[in-house]
């Protein structure tokens, strides 16, 4: 496949930090996503992380030894689909995590768009997009360097023509697709996407344009469609909307909140997912109702992955999981 092709008309997960991990990148597939983002992952945490084949779960995990995994690929379900999402300031790393995940994953992102301290602090994500030099530069050290897509996810600037410029010199240096989110880097959830603005990117490119900030607009899977007009992109890329309704990839319609949940469960179970985020995500997708549902308010008062699933009734999946793979460990040391 032409590495442009690969984000024509794609209907995509969003990167989300705390939220875009394995359990919710197999459900969106699952659902009908057809290329998932990893949350972003900042290159030098990545440079010190061991690969491991993880025989157990049949996965690739990135980190620590001890430690929840920085990042879990599952190569049979997610290879060519994942999106490996950095957040960078220097070429010469970049690449050398380029290199280091190159063959686990389908595509790698440049994070220019996160417009949190940390980011801007450290000259990275929406720092980049006033570091145009820089922003090039690493971008062309990644194509030049690195067998897979690269691509970037940028913000808009203060005016149309600056957003412009930014985007054709972006362009030139061989990425194969930009993620455009339709907001300025002071601008927040409850601003307005600017969806003409990225309409006017997408005249100025020749390479796909991916859509990004519409889920407030977003409401059931035809509206996916409508901002995918409203924004003349090829492609679609989903946050809020698909952390709280992530059935919302369906072509089929949303699921009943208790479906959602369940099925994010069965994942979260069969991948060890890390407590933090199996809470994370069921409390994004319960919203008002951690409140005044008596299983929300169980989510909340949980404290580990097994009380999670208590709280939705899903203790019988949760006891056959563990006790058949530690039925597989002890016949591995036998
Ligand atoms: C984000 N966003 C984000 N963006 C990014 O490039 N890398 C990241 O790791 C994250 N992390 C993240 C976490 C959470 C919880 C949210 C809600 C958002 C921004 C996100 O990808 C997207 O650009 C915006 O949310 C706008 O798109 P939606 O939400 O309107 O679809």
């Amino acid at each position: 496949m032409a590495a442009d092709e690969r984000y024509r008309n794609k209907t995509i997960l969003a990167p989300m930090v705390r939220a875009g991990q394995l359990p919710l990148r197999l459900l969106s597939l699952d659902y009908g996503a057809d290329l998932v983002y990893t949350e972003e992952i900042v290159d030098m945490k990545m440079t010190q992380c061991t690969r491991t084949v993880n025989d157990k779960l049949q996965t690739i995990d990135f980190g620590f030894p001890g430690d929840d995994p920085v990042l879990r690929i599952c190569p049979s379900k997610e290879r060519d689909k994942i999106v490996f999402q950095m957040g960078t300031n220097d070429a010469d790393r970049a690449l050398q995590v380029a290199k280091f995940v190159e063959n686990d994953v389908g595509s790698i992102d440049v994070n220019m768009g996160c417009p949190k301290p940390f980011s801007i602090h450290c000259g990275m994500g929406a720092a980049l997009l006033t570091q145009l030099d820089k922003a090039t530069q690493i971008l062309t050290t990644l194509v030049q360097g690195s067998k897979i897509p690269i691509t970037c996810k940028v913000r808009l600037l203060d005016t149309l023509p600056e957003t412009l410029h930014m985007v054709k010199e972006l362009e030139k240096c061989g990425i194969s697709a930009i993620g455009v989110h339709g907001r300025t880097r002071d601008e927040r959830p409850q601003h307005p996407n600017r969806n003409e603005e990225i309409r006017e990117v997408v005249r100025a490119l020749s390479i796909p344009v991916i859509a990004n900030g519409g889920s407030s607009i977003i409401h059931t899977y035809d509206d996916i469609a409508k901002f995918r007009s409203a924004t003349g992109c090829d492609s679609v890329m989903i946050a809020r909307r698909a952390l709280s309704t992530p059935s919302i990839f369906r072509k089929e319609g949303i699921l009943p909140m208790e479906e959602e949940i369940r099925n994010f469960l069965h994942f979260a179970i069969d991948y060890e997912a890390p407590f933090t985020n199996a809470k994370y995500v069921l409390q994004r997708i319960l919203g008002g109702e951690q409140e005044f549902d008596p299983r929300g308010r169980a989510t909340v008062r949980a404290v580990n992955v097994e009380e999670l699933c208590a709280a939705w009734n899903m203790t019988e999946k949760f006891q056959e999981v563990k006790n058949s793979q530690s039925r597989a460990t002890l016949k591995r040391k036998v």
